[in-house]
């Protein structure tokens, strides 16, 4: 039996050991966590149960078989965050460069398997060269059967991707079927191909951080959705996210105790929009001050930032907020913020997190570029994850909301439950210049009789009276009262049960 024992330990040492110490050495020396040290600080202490540690890949060629490392570079199992379950897997870099063999994607599926069984979420380290390349097509087909568990699984449970090392082919691909994706500055990247194929084919000299670093993905291409600063902070980031979300669509996010009182009033916001309609304001102060605690998880925050998404909680409880940001391009919406904005919603309509939309628009954004870009089908999108959403949908109308803007952003005419407005709101189909312009051309000459037109419309239309007189909005509000008024909607909403028409699947303008 002491034989037997001694040779499990050998093992399962083999196994913790990876591609050995000159390559932990070299991780390290990156910046770098290990596979297991990165378990250990996401996870609940000993909370870790590994599975398939013994698992070794079956290649012979190119000499591999000379190499067999238990585990094949991935650790998986489950353990808990915040007493939560989770399910993970965390390649190790030191073996084979965490590539991606048919065992190592064996044992990434049948954690997603069980994970899909037991509704809980699945974390994934990525630090992945992609597929291996030894392992020839046994490895394309190991991602495409991780690929297709990643679709069935969305919407059913949450799926997070953490890119700590450089991820080429398809262990950029898994992520982006996931619902979130964080990267850890300067040690991470992502990519279809590296900077040596790009040179080979299209002859542009890059680095893999102006290719696929947390910057570019996280401020310019979108990918992304956030980035830390390190594995620490990228981990425990990690662990405070987690707790925003509920474990399945068969769930709700977990309710947590808070010292703000639900019955708050804050009267500095009766002050926070400017006297002046054109001047901007900060929407993430207002955020901040009617979520519980300040506790604000944003997501996105580089990319689009004429919108602003992401979770707080109120009275306890979780929401997805969507704000229009009037410090950028006046709040307007254009083709990234809608593309931003629709994902976020359906994320939150998946899985049964309300969603709260403070609205601040002049409208979408004119331009060639927008047209030619395609806006029309863009801004589609986040009317249409809108309009199809029904988990409870609160809004807040603080100041402009104008044109086809007023009806993307979460109107009562697209289902809105509860919809306020504050007594600086200005609901009208464009503002008052643009307005009288078009109206009365006759008069452009005649600056006088134009400003007195506008003054006309200012006080006809720049209001929330002439939408609240028909219902469109529910109540006008004090700003001081906010938090108060979203917090009892959110409970009046609970019990909520709306479903769409039966339909296979919707066909989202993409
Ligand atoms: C086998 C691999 C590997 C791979 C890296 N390694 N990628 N082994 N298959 N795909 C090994 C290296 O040989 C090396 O082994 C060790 O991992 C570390 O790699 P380095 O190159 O020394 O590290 P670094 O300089 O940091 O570069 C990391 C890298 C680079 C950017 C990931 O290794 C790289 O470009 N790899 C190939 C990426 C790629 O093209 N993958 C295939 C994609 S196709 P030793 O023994 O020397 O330490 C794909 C298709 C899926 O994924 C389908 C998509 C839809």
């Amino acid at each position: 039996m002491d034989n037997i024992l001694d040779r499990l330990d050998e093992k399962r040492n083999a196994a913790r050991t990876g591609g050995g110490a000159a390559r932990i050495e070299a991780q390290h020396r990156r910046g770098k966590l290990t596979a297991r040290e990165r378990l250990e600080l996401l996870l609940d202490p000993h909370s870790f149960e590994e599975w398939d540690m013994f698992v070794e890949h079956r290649s012979h060629d190119f000499g591999i078989d000379r190499h067999r490392i238990p585990g094949d570079g991935v650790v998986t199992g489950y353990g808990t965050i915040n007493g939560r379950l989770v399910f993970v897997f965390s390649q190790d870099f030191t073996v084979f460069g965490g590539s991606l063999s048919e065992a190592h994607a064996e044992k990434i599926c049948k954690i997603m398997d069980q994970a899909m069984n037991v509704g809980a979420p699945v974390i994934g380290l990525n630090d992945s060269g992609g597929a291996r390349i030894q392992d020839g097509v046994a490895s394309l087909a190991g991602y495409a059967e991780v690929f297709e568990r990643n679709v069935l699984a969305s919407g059913v449970i949450p799926q997070i991707s953490m890119i700590m090392g450089p991820c080429a082919g398809g262990a950029v691909y898994s992520p982006a079927m996931t619902d979130f994706i964080f990267m850890v500055q300067d040690t991470s990247y992502m990519f279809v191909t590296g900077p040596e194929v790009v040179r080979t084919v299209t002859h542009e000299t890059v680095t893999q951080e102006e290719l696929g670093g947390a910057q570019t993905h996280t401020a310019r291409s979108g990918v992304a959705d956030r980035a830390f600063a390190n594995d620490v902070e990228a981990l425990l980031e990690l662990r405070r996210f987690i707790d925003f979300l509920p474990s399945s669509n068969r769930g709700e996010p977990r309710s947590w105790p808070t010292a703000d009182p639900i019955d708050r009033t804050e009267p500095s916001l009766d002050t926070l929009i400017p006297e002046n309609p054109n001047r901007p304001y900060d929407i993430k102060e207002l955020i901040l001050k009617v979520v519980d605690e300040g506790d604000f998880f944003e997501i996105q925050p580089d990319f689009a930032r004429n919108i602003v998404v992401g979770f707080a909680r109120i009275a306890g409880s979780t929401i997805g907020i969507v704000a229009n940001q009037p410090m950028v391009l006046a709040g307007c919406l254009d083709i990234d913020s809608s593309r931003k904005a629709a994902r976020f919603v359906r994320f939150c309509d998946c899985f049964n997190i309300p969603i709260v939309t403070f609205v601040d628009v002049p409208g979408f954004l004119p331009g060639t570029a927008q047209e030619y870009g395609g806006i029309i089908k863009h801004g589609a999108k986040l009317l249409f994850a809108f309009a199809e959403a029904t988990v409870p949908k609160v809004t807040l109308i603080t100041r402009k909301a104008y044109g086809g803007a007023y009806d993307v952003m979460s109107s009562k005419h697209l289902r809105g439950d509860v919809n306020f407005a504050w007594p600086s709101a200005e609901i009208a189909v464009m503002g008052p210049k643009g307005a009288v312009e078009i109206i009365f051309r006759a008069d452009l000459g005649d600056t006088a009789k134009i400003e007195a037109r506008a003054q006309e419309y200012r006080e006809k239309f720049a209001n929330p009276f002439v939408a609240a007189s028909r219902g469109f909005i529910d109540d006008v509000i004090p700003p001081r009262d906010t938090s108060r008024r979203i917090a009892r909607a959110l409970h009046m909403l609970r019990g909520k049960k709306l479903t769409n028409p039966p339909k296979k699947h919707d066909n989202i303008p993409l």
